[in-house]
């Protein structure tokens, strides 16, 4: 318990509930995805659980944003970095995460980098992928630059493809906006979906041992419509 006013003023857990509430806010959790700080503590552990990261682990993420995904894990003392291709958010992932572990880069450009990662990981940053010729050249380079794991989180599911607009366009007229307001916003920003056998193929094809859930996380509107896929390198 606090026991003066500096003390309250320099509580290190309320400032990183702060961080972490913008950082969500940064990586675009909005909307019908809307996340508050405590749901997205007890979903990032959810994740982190079924991965299987241990304190040894030094985890890289593809498309790591202002890195609300790793902030969790960074405050547990993990050893955390990522890369992606927005440098606004890269600026604010080296300010509140470990500087020299970021950097600017497209997906599919990382097979250049050297180091080598226990856990390669991507959250909900496949279905912005432009086709999967691309996605597959991700995979790759995650598969290459994982020793162990590698998880794709929060993949947009081709079997939920029917409710994904209706399920947007209902949260946005709620929201006090038209279902003209939401074509005109997201006209030509679609998102794309997989199949869950284009990862089980891939797993074939680099020799992983593959477990794909559906997303099962009640307080997240995205839940239904998306799926984790879990990839171990054979030994
Ligand atoms: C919804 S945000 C998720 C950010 C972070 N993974 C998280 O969960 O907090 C999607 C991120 O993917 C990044 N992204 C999308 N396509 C990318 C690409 N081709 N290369 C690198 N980053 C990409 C965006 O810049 C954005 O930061």
């Amino acid at each position: 318990m606090s026991t003066s006013w500096k003390d309250i003023w320099n509580e290190k857990d309320r400032i990183n509930k702060v961080i972490l509430d913008f950082l969500i806010k940064a990586d675009g959790f909005d909307g019908v995805g809307a996340f508050d700080v405590e749901d997205w503590i007890k979903y990032t552990k959810y994740l982190y659980n079924l991965i299987g990261i241990s304190s040894k682990d030094k985890v890289f993420e593809v498309g790591c944003g202002s890195g609300a995904f790793l902030f969790p894990l960074y405050l547990k003392g993990i050893d955390v970095s990522g890369i992606d291709y927005s440098n606004q958010l890269i600026d604010i992932a080296k300010k509140f995460l470990p500087e020299n572990s970021f950097s600017v880069d497209d997906a599919a450009d990382i097979s250049k980098l050297e180091k080598k990662y226990d856990i390669t990981l991507s959250h909900g940053v496949f279905f912005y992928f432009k086709n999967l010729e691309y996605a597959e050249k991700v995979f790759k380079n995650m598969v290459s630059l994982s020793k162990h794991k590698i998880a794709i989180l929060d993949v947009c599911d081709l079997d939920k493809f029917d409710k994904y607009h209706s399920k947007r366009i209902e949260k946005f007229i709620e929201e006090g906006f038209s279902r003209e307001e939401y074509e005109k916003k997201y006209k030509g920003l679609n998102h794309l979906f997989y199949d869950k056998n284009w990862f089980l193929d891939l797993a074939r094809k680099y020799n992983l041992k593959a477990n794909i859930v559906d997303q099962n996380f009640q307080n997240y509107g995205n839940s239904e419509l998306r799926f984790n896929v879990f990839l171990e390198k054979n030994c």
